[in-house]
Order: structure tokens, then C-alpha cells, then sequence
């Protein structure tokens, strides 16, 4: 079978969150799945517990990370677990204007930012929230303390953002950000959503179109799902994640840590393993690493088998 080695933990660190995006949540969801989070000490035993099962990198994520009271102590002891080399977190960018300075002083390096029109109205009308200011601060707050890299997260939706590829790409070219272009999955609750999908074929043509031919990239941090390319003569880099046309089960490095406390080794396999009940009971880090263990191995006999439905759970709980 093919595929890499699993180092890449993505830990949903609440299920709270200020927007709702037409692509994570159902429109009528009035109330957020439960709010569900853990406490610190048992993210960080966590983490802790992954980094002795030879787990490099951490992402921080949600719901919207942000929203949680204690998240620059979170970062500040996350970014101090041996073995942990590389932490990012994953924001919409409400709030990250007003937290960038201490998630920097704090540790972390590196940001993911969603950002799927420059225009307000549509920023409403995609994430249900009048917040696009806030978040265009927050991008520039990233770049001005010299994260790096600032990664954006574009979904592409029919009739709703998809006429401005051109322009988000633009914005490449004279700063240093690395904007992607993503196929939306099909969720529980986000059918009509996904029945906009815009596949990356179509993105690129556009965008060469306007541009030219796209240029290889450097690839960026991250060892995601992306594949990089750069505008002629852009400082930052466009990519694509495209998991309806050019699926990465095969070599997915990953696994989760739900916001309700599981492990998941597949955002789209409803299998996991509770994590809560083993913390309450004073599971130690060898305990939680053996359960580990046998969240990888179902990764391993499952690897590309599931079909993309989310398994059960709504995007905010599992984390992006
Ligand atoms: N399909 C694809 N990407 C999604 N995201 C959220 N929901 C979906 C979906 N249904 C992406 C957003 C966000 C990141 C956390 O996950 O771009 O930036
Ligand atoms: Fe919140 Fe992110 Fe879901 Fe949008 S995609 S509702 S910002 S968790």
C-alpha cells in the first residue's frame, strides 16, 4: 500500500465558532454542535502522547480556534513539546487582528487564513457574518509580524466567488502569501454547498486565462495536500487542493483529534476512538500513545477506502 508515515496531528480545539460558512454548517443550524472542547492539560497531554509516537507537527484548528480564552497559552505550550517542530494554526481571521502579537511572542510561526471573496457583502452572504474587515486586518496583522508562511483558504462556490479567482489570485502578486484554491466536500448538512463545487480544471483555466501559464512553485511548509504554482513574476504562490480530482488518501499524513475529544484517522471514516474517558480516568501519555496506535493501524487498513461524506460529524467539530 502506498503511502508516507503519519507525524502530522490536526487538533480540533473547540467546535465553537463566529461564522458559519454555507460549506461547514447547514443553514438552519441555529445551535453549534454542543461547543464541544478539552481543557489544555489534556490537549497537551495529547500532543504530548503523539510527539512520543513520532508526531512532528501540529495544527491548531476548530470551529474557530480563537474563540478559545486560553488559546496563546496553548500555543505557548504546544510550540515547547519535544519532538513538535512545527506548529501552525488554522483561523477565519475574526479575532486575529487582536491576537496575532501574542500567538507570535507566543510561538507560533506560520497561519492559515480563510478568506474566500475581497468583497464585504459576499463575505455575509458566504459566512453569515458582516466580519470581512476584521478578517482583512487579521491577514495583514499576519504578514506585518512576518509569519510565514500566511496561507489562505479559498473554497470555490458556483455563482457565488467564482468569478473572483482572478482577483484573490492577484493578491499574490506583490505579497507573500500562498492562497489555495479548494474543491468543497460534500458534508452532513452541506449538500447545497457542495452542489456548487468548481473543480480545480476549471480554476486554473481561468486563471491562465488572465495570467498566462502558471509557473511551478517552490513547494511552501506545510506538507499538505496542495500542489504549488506561481503566478509569472508573483512573489506568493497559488495551489490547489482537490480532493474530488486529484484525491491524496494515498499519501494523507494525518490524523485528528475531533473538538469532542476522538481520534480520527479519516476525516471521512466515522470510525475513532474516545480520548475522553481515558483522560478522565488519569490515562497517562503511554496510555494515550497506545490508543494511537491503534487509531494508525485503522488509517493503515483504511487508507482511500472511505467515501467523502465527513463520516457523521459537521466540519467544525472535525477540524478542516
Ligand atoms: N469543503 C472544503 N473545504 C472546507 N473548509 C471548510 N469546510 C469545507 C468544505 N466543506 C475549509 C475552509 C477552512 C478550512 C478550515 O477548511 O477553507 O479554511
Ligand atoms: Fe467557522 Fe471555519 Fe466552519 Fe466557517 S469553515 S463556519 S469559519 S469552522
Amino acid at each position: 500500500m502506498p503511502g508516507r508515515a503519519v507525524y502530522y496531528l490536526r487538533l480540533s480545539v473547540t467546535g465553537r465558532c463566529n461564522l458559519r460558512c454555507i460549506y461547514c454548517r447547514s443553514g438552519d443550524d441555529a445551535a453549534p454542535p454542543a461547543g464541544a472542547e478539552l481543557p489544555a492539560e489534556d490537549l497537551l497531554k495529547i500532543v504530548r502522547a503523539a510527539a512520543l509516537m513520532g508526531f512532528r507537527k501540529v495544527r491548531l484548528t476548530g470551529g474557530e480556534p480563537l474563540l478559545r480564552a486560553d488559546i496563546v497559552d496553548l500555543v505557548h505550550f504546544v510550540a515547547r513539546v519535544p519532538g513538535i517542530d512545527d506548529l501552525a494554526l488554522t483561523t477565519n481571521g475574526v479575532r486575529l487582528a487582536r491576537l496575532a502579537p501574542a500567538l507570535a511572542r507566543a510561538g507560533l510561526r506560520r497561519v492559515n487564513v480563510s478568506l474566500d471573496t475581497l468583497r464585504p457583502e459576499r463575505f455575509r452572504r458566504i459566512t453569515g457574518g458582516d466580519r470581512w474587515h476584521e478578517v482583512w486586518e487579521g491577514i495583514e496583522a499576519a504578514l506585518a509580524l512576518g509569519l510565514n508562511p500566511v496561507k489562505l483558504n479559498t473554497v470555490v462556490l458556483r455563482g457565488l466567488n467564482d468569478d473572483e479567482v482572478r482577483d484573490l489570485a492577484r493578491l499574490t502578486l506583490d505579497r507573500p502569501l500562498h492562497l489555495r484554491f479548494i474543491e468543497v466536500m460534500g458534508f452532513k448538512g452541506n449538500s447545497r454547498a457542495a452542489a456548487r463545487r468548481v473543480g480545480t480544471a476549471e480554476v486554473r483555466a481561468l486563471l491562465e486565462a488572465e495570467f498566462g501559464p502558471l509557473e511551478p512553485g517552490k513547494p511552501v511548509a506545510g506538507c499538505g495536500p496542495a500542489r504549488y504554482w506561481k503566478l509569472p513574476g508573483a512573489r506568493g504562490t497559488v495551489g490547489f487542493i482537490s480532493p474530488y480530482s486529484a484525491p491524496f488518501c494515498d499519501w494523507c499524513n494525518r490524523l485528528r483529534v475531533t473538538a469532542a475529544g476522538t481520534l480520527r484517522p479519516c476525516l471521512h471514516d466515522p470510525w475513532e476512538l474516545d480520548l475522553t474517558l481515558p483522560l478522565a480516568r488519569g490515562a497517562t501519555e503511554r496510555d494515550l500513545a497506545g490508543l494511537f496506535e491503534r487509531a494508525l493501524a485503522r488509517k493503515a487498513a483504511h487508507r482511500g477506502a472511505a467515501a467523502a461524506t465527513g463520516g457523521g460529524r459537521p466540519m467544525a467539530e472535525l477540524g478542516g
